[in-house]
């Protein structure tokens, strides 16, 4: 295992450029089991989350070839349409190949996923849309197995809401399950988020006919077969805001280039209100320089289903408000428990106390470093912002999770001035 250690207090400076979403290419690359002809996704990140889904694909039988930033992927519907759970274990959104199992193959067999460090994490809701497109669904010794009826999906109609509100990964899921379905299927309570959009015009790029994605209304007229397809990942939205937050908890000037800053309005409407300073083109964001001195406003924030804030993006949040001048709250309606940073921040000499669903963040005039341990993803981005700001050197263990969603971070971080660098961890006790 490896860790970050970082020398606080540099102001960053320079260019970052946005990867590929790993939220969007993960199902995209799943939608390879659609098809027998070649799926050739460009913008494809570099991420540990990308390897795992790629190794469970060649389980399932696609052949994959990688070049730079390309994946090429072939499947042969010969190998068993079943996803253990060795596998799925390590990451949720393995559980999307169950869509097209079950859309192409009549059949699918994935592992439970189970909970994860940010929450309980059902599949409910997947499994009553694949019930409402005419799938016979049980559980079976930890595994959810489905079964279209001869002939293939009916179709339907499926109602995805969730206590949250939508689910990303059930709409995904469902779709592809309802892309080869005999007859026509209408998802509703369906998550907005870019993500879905991207995933619905790279089916239709392979000839699927999908309508209104984006809207929580998506209507899919089931074809027989789907071809292949070249299809570019759209820019990684909660990438592009980590790196804009750290511009802003640094004072810096960040310019974060090939980016969509349309699909984070949320983000930068709450910056604006902390008095963060920025600039903003068709596809680039850039940070204002600070007077360190001078600390930002508190700021309240609630997440909430896409186009509202991302709860990608409230531990980095939690990081900035941790040093600004007052109180605000955060409020997390999408994962109630997501709140592992929360204790992390607090060794840096935050003071941050949880009241239910809600973090009240009392602003301090500066952060000291210290040894903090990743918990999940992006609480290993809010502490490696948190890192970046507080005076002297702050080490963060378990560094693997960031690796699953941010390509190389220490490199992009460094080039933009940060004192940041890996070393083997010598200190944790194995998990
Ligand atoms: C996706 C993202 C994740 C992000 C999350 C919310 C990927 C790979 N991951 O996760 O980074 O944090 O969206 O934006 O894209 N729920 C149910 N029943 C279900 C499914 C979900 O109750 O069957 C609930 C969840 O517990 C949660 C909410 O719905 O409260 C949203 O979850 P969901 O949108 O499904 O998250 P994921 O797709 O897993």
């Amino acid at each position: 295992m490896d860790i970050f250690v970082i020398q606080g207090g540099r102001p960053l400076q320079g260019t970052v450029r946005t990867a590929g979403a790993k939220n969007s290419c993960l199902p995209m690359l799943a939608a390879a089991l659609l098809t027998e002809e070649t799926l050739e996704l460009e913008n494809v990140p570099d991420l540990s989350d990308v390897r795992s889904m790629l190794g469970i694909l060649e389980v399932l039988g696609a052949k994959v070839e990688r070049s730079g930033t390309s994946v090429a992927l072939r499947t042969e519907p010969s190998a068993q349409p079943v996803a253990p759970w060795d596998l799925v274990r390590k990451m949720r959104a393995s559980f999307e190949v169950f869509g097209p199992l079950l859309g192409r193959r009549g059949r699918a067999e994935v592992s439970y996923p189970g909970g994860c460090s940010i929450g309980v994490r059902p599949v409910d809701a997947h499994i009553r849309g694949f019930e409402a497109l005419g799938a016979i669904v049980r559980t079976r010794e930890g595994y959810v197995v489905a079964e279209a009826p001869p002939g293939g999906l009916p179709g339907g109609e499926a109602y995805l809401a969730t206590s949250s509100g939508s689910s990303v990964g059930a709409t995904r899921n469902v779709m592809m399950a309802a892309v080869l379905a005999r007859g026509r299927s209408v998802l509703s309570c369906a998550a907005c988020e870019p993500e879905v959009v991207d995933l619905a015009n790279c089916l239709n790029a392979m000839g699927a006919k999908v309508h209104g994605a984006g809207s929580p209304t998506i209507e899919i007229e089931g074809v027989e077969a789907l071809h292949g397809a070249r299809h570019a990942v759209v820019p990684d939205r909660i990438e592009a805001g980590t790196y804009v937050v750290a511009g802003a908890i640094t004072g810096g000037r960040v310019r974060v280039e090939a980016c969509r800053p349309e699909h984070l309005t949320a983000l930068l409407d709450a910056l604006y209100r902390a008095g963060v300073g920025l600039e903003r083109g068709r596809d680039w964001i850039e940070t204002q320089p600070r007077d360190p001195r001078e600390r930002l406003r508190p700021t309240d924030i609630t997440t909430q289903p896409y186009p509202g804030f991302p709860t990608d993006l409230q531990a980095q949040w939690m990081a900035l408000m941790a040093l600004a001048d007052g109180v605000s709250v955060i409020t997390e309606r999408i994962f109630p428990d997501r709140y592992m940073h929360l204790a992390e921040i607090l060794r840096l000499g935050a003071r941050i106390r949880r009241q239910e669903t809600a973090a009240v963040v009392e602003g301090v005039p500066a952060l000291s470093g210290a040894s903090i341990m990743a918990s999940d993803l992006r609480a290993s981005a809010a502490l490696v912002l948190a890192g970046l700001v507080a005076q002297g050197q702050t080490k963060v263990h378990r560094v693997y999770h960031i690796d699953r969603g941010y390509e190389r971070i220490e490199e992009r971080l460094s080039a933009l001035g940060a004192s940041i660098w890996r070393e083997p961890d010598t200190d944790s006790p194995p998990l």
